[in-house]
């Protein structure tokens, strides 16, 4: 099938990529020229494992290019929408001016019986009004959430656990779903759930599934914070409720919180919404979702204060992480290099390492010291912190061998993923975040 993807940031890119390696020929188009100078040579723009292969794979395949010219659209039977959708400069509710933009480009392209499904997240009742732009054309509009997590992209784009997609009522609606099951046939022929809905459902699926995931997580901190004053141990605590499966064991990882493009922005976009609706208190619970999760970054900053004596001013504190999880070179809202900036706030110096995010996180951040060679960041530092779960930290950094390098013996570990009993044992001071 002949498709066009328009926006080819992280969701954009992955989409493409993974639609003509199902065998679909795409056309993936963007404003940014040096984005789309990169991905023309089979080149990924940020680090997402295996999307450098399928994107060469489907490049020199001539199933998929890459173009700044939206006209390039006609003919396309499919048109997805992956803009980025942030949060306001000066408030909580989403920016809409990408994905209006994208819309405005697209819709002289359009021709009847074309299809444009947007996958962007979007405050619910932007569908509906965009399918009264869309309908005069001939096409159809659906709404079809994306669910990747960074890091598993490429596997979250191919092999899906469920399919959504929100179409208009009647015949139109059902020929529109009809095409996206074809579109995604192998995880349709695997059987892969795929839910049809009307328009609001589809869009509050997507804000629905990370408000539940921000407040499993938010709910884990706020027992780590009663664990504090109680001497309790978070992680047994998670691992005891997390054995009943009603609950279960994942997103229930205490410690300096969740950050990234989706979660936070996602969670105030939903409030602001709900609050123009006139349902705001329905959703009242997601601010203190999101003050919780705030209070745990000035927490791992206060862990290092205290174990510091008070004060860490000219202490060298050795950041392990940037990125807002392992696997992504992602500084968005990051909690990790928050934590930094608020230590060097302090007085502190401080020097951050990540193996894939350095970049990212220079030029946001240029005060801070930065280096991809882990021991030269724990070289000499009086403290270590750190805050993204990297093999390279958690399961590759021996105590001895930290040990050998740093001046001091203080370990916080913000993302309660390291060995406490191994890091004492080895002569360390170690604080976990909700653990005593
Ligand atoms: C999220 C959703 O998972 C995905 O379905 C949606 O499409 C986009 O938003 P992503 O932002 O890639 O995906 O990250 P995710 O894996 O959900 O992690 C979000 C944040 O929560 C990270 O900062 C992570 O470190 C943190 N987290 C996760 C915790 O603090 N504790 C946990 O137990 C799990």
């Amino acid at each position: 099938m002949r498709m066009s993807v328009i926006g080819c940031g992280y969701l954009g890119a992955v989409h493409a990529a993974a639609m003509a390696s199902i065998g679909h020929e795409v056309v993936g188009i963007d404003v940014d020229d040096r984005k789309i100078a990169s991905l023309q040579k089979g080149e990924a723009p940020f680090f997402e494992p295996g999307l450098q292969d399928i994107l060469a794979e489907a490049i020199a395949s001539g199933r998929l290019s890459f173009t700044t010219d939206i006209a390039q659209a006609h003919g396309a039977a499919v048109h997805f929408v992956g803009v980025g959708t942030p949060q306001q400069k000066d408030g909580y509710a989403a920016d809409l001016t990408y994905v209006n933009a994208a819309f405005d480009a697209l819709i002289p392209h359009l021709t009847p019986g074309d299809v444009v499904a947007g996958k962007s997240t979007v405050p619910v009742g932007t569908a509906s009004a965009l399918a009264e732009r869309v309908t005069p054309t001939g096409a159809t509009l659906v709404w079809n959430p994306e669910f990747l997590r960074e890091g598993f992209a490429v596997q979250d784009t191919v092999d899906p656990d469920r399919l959504v997609a929100g179409v208009p009522e009647g015949e139109e609606g059902e020929r529109a779903a009809e095409i996206l099951r074809e579109v995604y046939h192998p995880s349709v022929a695997k059987g892969t759930p795929f839910i049809v809905t009307d328009y609001a459902t589809a869009e509050l699926v997507k804000v629905a599934a990370n408000a539940f995931l921000a407040t499993k997580i938010s709910f884990i901190n706020a027992m780590a914070e009663i664990a504090e004053v109680t001497g309790a141990d978070v992680t047994q605590l998670a691992d005891a409720i997390g054995h009943d499966v009603r609950i279960g064991r994942r997103f229930l990882g205490a410690g300096i919180g969740f950050g990234g493009g989706c979660l936070p922005k996602d969670i105030r976009a939903f409030s602001a919404r709900a609050e123009e609706l006139g349902r705001g208190e329905s959703v009242a619970f997601l601010r203190e979702v999101d003050a919780i999760n705030l209070r745990r970054r000035e927490r791992a900053v206060q862990l290092v204060v205290d174990a510091l004596g008070g004060s860490v001013f000219q202490k060298r504190i050795a950041v392990l992480g940037a990125a807002f999880k392992p696997h992504s070179d992602d500084i968005r809202d990051s909690p990790a290099l928050d934590a930094a900036v608020r230590l060097h706030g302090l007085g502190a110096d401080v020097i951050v390492t990540d193996p894939e995010a350095v970049e990212n996180a220079r030029r946001v951040q240029p005060q801070l010291a930065y280096t991809t060679d882990r021991d030269e960041a724990l070289q000499g530092a009086d403290a270590v912190l750190v805050v993204t779960e990297w093999d390279e930290y958690r399961r590759e950094l021996s105590p001895e061998h930290a040990a050998a390098l740093a001046a001091g013996r203080i370990i916080v570990d913000g993302r309660n993923c390291l060995d406490a009993a191994a890091w004492r044992s080895a002569g360390w001071s170690y604080y976990g975040m909700g653990r005593p």
